[in-house]
Order: structure tokens, then C-alpha cells, then sequence
């Protein structure tokens, strides 16, 4: 009798390789972070990645605990601005944000600059937001196509929050481009991403000197100042903040922090829909589900990937001895793939039940402005949808902003 020899099964499809990124600074404008993120998350939830020389946060519970540490501050002591950037305006903006400071003036200054920011009618947002996007339509033109839905995306938000600021539209070119230079000098004298060229610092100190000066004069007239800056000045009066340029700084703070991040988030939107065509179908059919869609588009793509701390002295985070000055990288985006925080934490899902994100931040520095942000995003989207947004050719022209922390999706082609 013959033995029946079977045919060997035929190979499965190569799979492509999955390239991790080099580290966790080269992750947020990688093509696809997520593999690599939850690993960490749940694998290696606190390390010291000594190529580098920097602590990795990774685990919900790490991140958690640095954010809230009292050990662990913005900048590290012994540079409260880096020295790269002392001397010009930019230093004038960035030392006296409360993002990145955690003096004892700062408590009082962040209580007001959060005040301030709640106490806006949302209601009123909503309507600055939808009219100023119908004026945007005019000004970028009929055809809607991935440049110039990247416009948009980068423009609505920001404009936005000029005009709650009482910035006058005719400023708005400039202001826009100032805020990418003064952001750009700072991001590369804080993180080295991207490299920090003589010609970037000095275009930084310039925008940063010509924000300076446009929101002096508009906080100097009364009749010209917006409901945010007045919240602000109302606010700090009331807290006894009095340092002037502390006020025109976190008054421009409320553009500079928002400006990559809510474009980051209307593009990360976008692609999840493009991604997921019975979402789009669910979404055109009913809007609600948009407000979901964001929250689960910020927990599953996260804008903030990361942020960082320095250890203000010798001390134990996470079960580790770590030296004062030491530099550790919280990955906000990786916490949010942490099992430990929502089950099934890689399952994107809009209709999740107590979903848990740190998206915007966890402790002192927790951003003051989630619930705004979000609506504007959300009636940046709805707008672009209405107006028919090329999904479908968004993601072969997808680049993502060279950004040590910040995932900024770019459709260009
Ligand atoms: C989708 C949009 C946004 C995201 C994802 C976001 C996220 C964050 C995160 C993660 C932090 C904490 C950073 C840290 O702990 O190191 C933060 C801080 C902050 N954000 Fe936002 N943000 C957004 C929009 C905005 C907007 C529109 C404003 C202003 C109107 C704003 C104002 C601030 C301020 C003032 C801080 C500093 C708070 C402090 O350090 O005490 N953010 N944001």
C-alpha cells in the first residue's frame, strides 16, 4: 500500500513587518504607534530606556502617578526656560505659561486661567465656531480637497479662539503664522524635534514678540477684549494675579496650546472615519454620533502621545529610585491602551461604556479647556462633512508633523 503523501499547506500571506518605532519621540509621528504603545502599556509599564537616557512612563497607573506627583515638575529646576531661547521674546512666552512652570505664583495664575476658560457660554462657542467656519468656506475657496481641508483644520480652531480673545479677523494670517513659529522654536528647544536651526529661533523670538505686542494692545482696550480675555483679567483681579505680562503670556497660552492639537484631532477624526466606512454611513445618518466619535477618536489616536516631566529631587516613582533632574517621557497615548484602564483597550468602539482617557492630561497641569476644544472639533467636523470632505483621499496623501510628542496628521500631496 502506498502511503498518501498530502500536499504541505500552502504558506499564509506574509504579514508586513511591523517596525516599532525607534523610541517613544520618533512614536507620535509614526504611521502606526499602537502595537508598539500597548505593548509597553501592559509589558514595561515603567523603564529607563538608557540609549536615550530618559524614564518611560507606559502603564495607566505610571503615567497616573508621575501626573500627580508633587516630585515631578514641567521643567527641570535648575532650567525653567531653556537656555537656547533665553534672552529673546519666545522665553518671555514660554516661562511664564502655566504649562510649563510649577512655582508658587503659578497655583493662583492656573486657577484663573481655568476659571476663566469654563466660564465661557458654550452655547457661544458653538455659534462663533459655525460662522466663522461659513466665513472660512469663502476664504479658501469652493473646492473642498485634502489641502484644503488641512487649512481648515489648522485655521477654524485657532480663529476661534482669537476672536474669544478679541483678536480682529484682519490679524488672523499673521497670528497663525506666528503661533507655528513661536510653537516650532519652543517644541525644538524643549524636545531637539526638529532640530533647532538659528533661523527657526529667530523667526520664533520674532512671533513670539509680535503675539506679545497684538495681545497687549487688545488687552489694553477694553472695548476690543473678547469674553475670554475678559474672563481672564476678571479672574486673575479677583486672585490677586497682577503681573501683566503673566496675563498677556497665558492669554496667548489659551492659542499656543490649543493650535496643533485641535487640528491634530479634526485630522485624526477624519481618517477614523475614512478608516470605517459603516461609522461614516452611522455618522451622516445621525450627527449625534459624532461627539462620541471624538471621544473614542482621542482614547484610540491620541493627540497629546506624550508629554514630559523632571524630577525636582532624588525620589521613587513607580517602585524606581530616580536621580533630581531626571527627564521622564509620560505616554499619555500608550496609558490609554492600557488594558487596566478600559477592557479590550485596542477595540475601537464609539458606543464604549465608561471610557477613561488621558487624553487631556491627569493633576495640576490637566488642561483647563477639554470641553471646549472638544465642541470646537466636533463643528469642525460636522462642517467638513457637510461640505463633503474627500475621506477617501485623505489617507494616501497622510503624513504625520515632525513632533517629538504630538501626532498632527497632514494630508498633502
Ligand atoms: C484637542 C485639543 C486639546 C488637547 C488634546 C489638549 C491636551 C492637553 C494636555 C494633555 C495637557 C496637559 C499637559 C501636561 O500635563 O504636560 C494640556 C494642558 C493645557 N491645555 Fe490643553 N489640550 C487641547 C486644547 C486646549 C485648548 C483649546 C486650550 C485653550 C483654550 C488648552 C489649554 C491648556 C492649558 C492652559 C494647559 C496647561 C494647564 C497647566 O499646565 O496647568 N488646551 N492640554
Amino acid at each position: 500500500m502506498t502511503a498518501r503523501i498530502s500536499a504541505p499547506p500552502a504558506p499564509a500571506p506574509a504579514l508586513p513587518a511591523y517596525h516599532s518605532p525607534a523610541h517613544v519621540r520618533a512614536a507620535p509621528s509614526h504611521p502606526d504607534p499602537y502595537p508598539y504603545y500597548g505593548r509597553l502599556a501592559r509589558e514595561r509599564p515603567f523603564f529607563r530606556d538608557e540609549a536615550n537616557g530618559w524614564w518611560v512612563a507606559a502603564s495607566a497607573a505610571a503615567v497616573t502617578e508621575v501626573l500627580t506627583s508633587e516630585t515631578c515638575l514641567t521643567r527641570p529646576l535648575s532650567e525653567p526656560i531653556p537656555v537656547a531661547l533665553q534672552g529673546g521674546a519666545a522665553a518671555e512666552i514660554f516661562g511664564r505659561l502655566v504649562r510649563l512652570r510649577d512655582d508658587e505664583a503659578r497655583a493662583k495664575l492656573k486657577e484663573a486661567v481655568t476659571n476663566a476658560v469654563r466660564s465661557i457660554d458654550l452655547g457661544e462657542v458653538a455659534a462663533l465656531a459655525r460662522r466663522r467656519a461659513a466665513e472660512l468656506d469663502d476664504e479658501l475657496g469652493p473646492t473642498l480637497d485634502e489641502a484644503s481641508t488641512t487649512q481648515f483644520m489648522f485655521a477654524l480652531p485657532v480663529q476661534v479662539i482669537a476672536l474669544l480673545l478679541g483678536i480682529s479677523r484682519d490679524r488672523f494670517g499673521d497670528v497663525m503664522g506666528w503661533l507655528g513659529a513661536y510653537g516650532a522654536a519652543a517644541a525644538a528647544a524643549g524636545t531637539g524635534i526638529p532640530a533647532l536651526t538659528p533661523e527657526l529661533l529667530r523667526s520664533g523670538h520674532q512671533g513670539a514678540q509680535a503675539l506679545f505686542d497684538l495681545a497687549s494692545a487688545v488687552g489694553n482696550a477694553e472695548a476690543q477684549r473678547g469674553p475670554l480675555f475678559q474672563a481672564l483679567l476678571r479672574e486673575a483681579t479677583r486672585l490677586g494675579c497682577d503681573e501683566e505680562k503673566d496675563l498677556i503670556a497665558n492669554a496667548l497660552g489659551y492659542m499656543v496650546q490649543g493650535f496643533a492639537a485641535m487640528a491634530s484631532l479634526i485630522g485624526s477624526t477624519l481618517l477614523a472615519l475614512a478608516r470605517r466606512p459603516e461609522l461614516f454611513r452611522q455618522v451622516e445618518a445621525d450627527r449625534r454620533y459624532l461627539r462620541p466619535l471624538i471621544q473614542e477618536v482621542a482614547r484610540c489616536d491620541t493627540v497629546t502621545s506624550s508629554t514630559f516631566r523632571f524630577m525636582a529631587q532624588d525620589g521613587e516613582i513607580a517602585g524606581h529610585g530616580l536621580r533630581r533632574g531626571d527627564l521622564i517621557i509620560v505616554l499619555l497615548a500608550a496609558a490609554n491602551r492600557d488594558p487596566a484602564l478600559n477592557p479590550e483597550p485596542d477595540r475601537f468602539d464609539i458606543a464604549r461604556r465608561d471610557r477613561k482617557s488621558l487624553e487631556f492630561g491627569a493633576g495640576r497641569h490637566a488642561c483647563p479647556a477639554d470641553k471646549v476644544a472638544a465642541l470646537i472639533v466636533e463643528i469642525a467636523v460636522d462642517h467638513l462633512l457637510t461640505r463633503g470632505v474627500p475621506l477617501e483621499r485623505l489617507e494616501p496623501c497622510l503624513s504625520y508633523a515632525a513632533s517629538g510628542h504630538v501626532r498632527t496628521p497632514l494630508f498633502k500631496r
